[in-house]
């Protein structure tokens, strides 16, 4: 009987093992912004062709709106294995690489179409394993879009912005490029932007149409100033602990997965662009303004020195490559 028992006991073990190494892989996938934006509609799209084509296998879970973790947490959770993947913006990897601090420099990418030719380029995907020293992969960029300033005065020029305090993203050029122009930037969270806006605690921020939208910012800011004078992109991260874990076969489906869900979610990115920026004149909450080349012309001359204040951290080269990519 004891030995019957023995038996079954080491049967229940064995079938147990079994069943616990069967169990899929589970990539939870943390972001910041609403699901109704390129990086929400990536990583939905993400999860559903890993289900599709890995099942059983592979599960991801994606975490909106800061539910997991917030901007300035998830990296540090992702090296401690709390949280798979993210796709944070290049402005909030400033403790991991100087390169990326790039794509935060005021007026250095004309249009959109300027910033997917410099990441595709050679230079541009080198960016992207300057975080592998720090345990990170990068896996890719993604696209959000053109940076707009909204504020609860009309901004057309420089002065205009001159003592207003504006939230900016955990970014030290981000910082220098509002201090050019006189203002008071505060490095606060995405998930707070929103209550320090609507309680007046700052009087702007900078965004692109698709956040401003979607977080409902153009709610509690009465004008927006279309200005285009950054970019707010993302880079796919995840911890090469876990990336490189994988076993290959995994590894490559997940990858192309990913791949996909990137093209698709530029596409929403190059969509919402538009429409948000509509849905947001439309709603009569928020005036839109537009500003002349004279205008224009102001705002890049106060902030484009910014350029040389971080072309030593950031590489000299690099930024030559990235101006370059406009023409
Ligand atoms: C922000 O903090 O403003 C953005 O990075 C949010 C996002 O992820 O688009």
């Amino acid at each position: 009987m004891r030995l019957l028992t023995a038996a079954v006991t080491s049967m229940a073990l064995m079938f147990g093992a079994t069943a616990a190494t069967a169990a899929p892989i589970e990539i939870k996938f943390s972001h910041v912004v609403a699901e109704n934006t390129p990086k929400g509609q990536m990583a939905n799209k993400f999860a559903e062709l890993v289900a599709e084509r890995l099942p059983g296998k592979v599960e991801v879970k994606v975490f909106p709106s800061s539910q997991l973790f917030g901007d300035n947490k998830v990296l540090e959770a992702m090296l401690l294995g709390d949280v798979q993947m993210a796709a944070p913006s290049l402005s909030k990897f400033q403790k991991y690489t100087k390169q990326l601090q790039l794509f935060d420099l005021p007026f250095l990418f004309k249009d959109m179409a300027a910033v997917e030719r410099f990441q595709q380029s050679e230079a541009g995907q080198k960016i992207l394993s300057s975080v592998e020293s720090k345990g990170l992969v990068g896996l890719g960029y993604l696209h959000n879009g053109l940076k707009q300033l909204s504020a609860s005065d009309p901004l057309r020029v420089p002065a205009d912005a001159s003592g207003k305090k504006f939230r900016i993203m955990t970014s030290d050029v981000l910082q220098a490029q509002f201090e050019a122009v006189e203002a008071v930037p505060l490095k606060k969270p995405f998930s707070e932007v929103f209550t320090l806006l609507q309680t007046k605690a700052i009087d702007g921020q900078e965004n692109t149409w698709s956040n401003i939208y979607s977080k409902k910012f153009f709610e509690v800011q009465p004008y927006i100033t279309e200005s285009n004078h950054g970019v707010l992109d993302y880079m796919v991260v995840s911890s090469a602990e876990f990336w490189n874990g994988l076993d290959d076969d995994i590894r490559v489906e997940v990858k192309k997965a990913l791949d996909e869900a990137i093209a698709f979610g530029n596409q929403v990115a190059a969509e919402k662009a538009q429409s948000d920026k509509q849905a947001i004149i439309d709603s009569k909450r928020s005036e839109v303004l537009e500003i002349s080349d004279a205008e224009r012309a102001q705002w890049v001359s106060a902030m484009k020195p910014v350029w040389n204040q971080f072309s030593d951290e950031i590489g000299a080269d690099l930024i030559e490559a990235a101006a370059q990519s406009n023409n």
